[in-house]
């Protein structure tokens, strides 16, 4: 039948030309729809005689089944073209470098930190710390400096809200450990931050430092200089490391000296320390007919530098990779 071959005809050509799968959906509803023109075809048949009927009606289907056919053939190869798209826009380039995770590593000044920490423990000092925003009274009066005291000119504060101050040393961490503590023996280390207003190449408005305390009936300068002399030397790995007590003045101690040990350029400062002063143990409450301690502060930054051959402390703050990298 001509009809049902010219319009056969040209819905292969219109099958021919869909592009994707929804446009191929719209030409098969507008051959094989309810009002699709072949569907349309097919009604016609009523009219006839049986037949007429029965080889039109044959010749109908028969074109009926070549668009289906065409219809299916695209179907699939629009489906294939779809499948093949996805599959490479997800595609994974397997040769390609990963994009990794970085290990972390420790700061020199917390390296530092940990390797003092774990000699003193070695020697049974127990780690103590406390805030960095202090009150006064832990940070100067309870250490043997009054209000308006010259001593306090030794250490340039940042006074913040109501008379607080950023801690300038460890120091208040004893007076805190010894109110809590009370009697003694006690025995502590305390690293923690410290501030002064103060900056160079050697100095830092925020640095490191850790205090010292031992506190016990008997305790005398001699116990602090063997102390301190083989901590320093089993920290720098130097047994014949020369270690220089240097008299010297802190409100808080009495005798005081600085402690100074021998590099290549002569002897350099790297700490403080003295015997705790009575004053001091009074105003903790412990009797200072008693016992008797020493205490120390060292800076921690120094032990950095010196120990990893660092000239300028504020490497140290500037958060260059490429420096830190070094340590790890
Ligand atoms: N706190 C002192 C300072 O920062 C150091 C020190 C600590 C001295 C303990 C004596 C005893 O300068």
């Amino acid at each position: 039948m001509q009809q049902a071959q010219d319009i056969v005809q040209q819905g292969i050509i219109d099958i021919e030309n869909c592009a994707d799968l929804q446009q191929l959906e719209v030409v098969k509803a507008r051959y094989l729809g309810k009002t699709g023109s072949l569907n349309a075809l097919l009604k016609t048949l009523g009219q006839m005689s049986p037949e007429e009927r029965k080889t039109i009606g044959a010749a109908i289907n028969e074109e009926k089944n070549r668009f289906q056919a065409a219809l299916n053939l695209k179907k699939t190869a629009l489906d294939n073209a779809k499948l093949e798209a996805q599959l490479a826009a997800e595609a994974l380039d397997v040769t390609l470098p990963g994009r990794g995770q970085n290990t972390g590593g420790l700061h020199p000044v917390t390296l530092t930190l940990q390797r003092i920490v774990e000699l003193f423990h070695g020697m049974g000092f127990e780690v103590a710390d406390g805030p960095e925003i202090e009150s006064d009274f832990y940070n100067f009066q309870a250490l043997n400096i009054p209000v308006n005291h010259p001593a306090r000119a030794m250490q340039d504060t940042f006074y913040v809200e109501n008379g607080d101050v950023l801690r300038t040393h460890t120091s208040p961490i004893q007076i805190r450990y010894m109110l809590e503590k009370k009697n003694p023996p006690i025995r502590i280390i305390a690293p923690g931050r410290v501030y002064r207003v103060d900056s160079d190449a050697t100095h830092s408005p925020m640095f490191h430092q850790a205090e010292g305390l031992w506190v016990e009936e008997g305790v005398t300068f001699a116990d602090l200089k063997a102390v301190f002399t083989d901590f320093i030397r089993r920290f720098f790995e130097r047994d014949d490391l020369q270690v220089r007590f240097r008299p010297s003045f802190f409100p808080f101690t009495e005798p005081s000296a600085e402690i100074d040990i021998l590099g290549e350029k002569g002897w350099l400062e790297v700490g403080g320390c003295g015997m705790v002063h009575p004053n001091v143990l009074q105003n903790v409450h412990i009797d200072a007919e008693k016992y008797t301690g020493f205490a120390f502060g060292i800076g921690l930054d120094r032990f950095a530098m010196l120990r990893y051959g660092v000239n300028d402390l504020r490497l140290f703050f500037d958060n260059d990779l490429n420096f830190l990298r070094q340590f790890n």
